[in-house]
């Protein structure tokens, strides 16, 4: 996908590779994406919702009971805009949270109501991404048509090697462009 004029959903959550939400908002940028970001509660831990809102120009979603003034529901109006949604970096929790259908926040609600691609990067410690149960998520997910950016080998923010990094960026992008 050609992402000139095109609105980008970012949907970051609450791993430590959250700071490369930065990164990715200014790559998509320069390529004249419109990106909207949406972020977990977790995610905000990681990284500031004002940091990502400044860099993106646009209202960063965190919560979907916040009354914003706005009469449409968030999650609907942000599911109708997308041309993609881009999960970078997505958690464990999170990908088992959309692979068994639950949507009890707003970028998986958003997720659940939408019809454009979704393209997930997973970015987890070695062991959390060897897990049986997560790699099972995935497999379905995968079945079902969301796409995928498996994380890379390397050394892990916890230390030692392994795989789970956030795959780099020239892998995401090559990706979104490839969809
Ligand atoms: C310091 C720290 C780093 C973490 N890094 C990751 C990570 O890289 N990947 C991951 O899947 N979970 C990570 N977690 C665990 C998630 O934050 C946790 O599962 C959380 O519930 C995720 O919430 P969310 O999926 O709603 O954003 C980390 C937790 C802490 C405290």
């Amino acid at each position: 996908m050609d992402v000139k004029g095109k609105t980008i959903v970012l949907g970051v959550t609450g791993g430590i590779a959250a700071y490369w939400a930065a990164e990715i908002i200014g790559a998509l940028r320069d390529r004249e994406a419109d990106v909207h970001v949406i972020m977990t509660k977790n995610a905000t831990h990681f990284i500031s919702p004002l940091t990502l809102q400044t860099i993106s120009e646009n209202k960063v979603l965190t919560n979907s009971f916040e009354l914003s003034g706005e009469i449409e529901i968030s999650h609907i109006s942000y599911a109708k805009k997308a041309d993609l949604i881009l999960v970078a970096p997505a958690t464990a929790n999170f990908i088992g949270k959309i692979a068994t259908g639950i949507a009890d926040d707003v970028l998986s609600t958003t997720i659940m109501a939408v019809n454009a691609p979704v393209l997930i990067c997973p970015a987890m410690n070695d062991m959390m991404w060897a897990n049986k149960i997560v790699q099972e998520n995935v497999e379905k997910l995968k079945k079902h048509g969301y796409y995928f950016v498996d994380p890379e080998y390397g050394v892990m923010a916890c230390g030692g090697m392994g795989v789970g990094r956030l795959a780099s960026m020239e892998s995401i992008l090559g990706k979104l462009m490839a969809l």
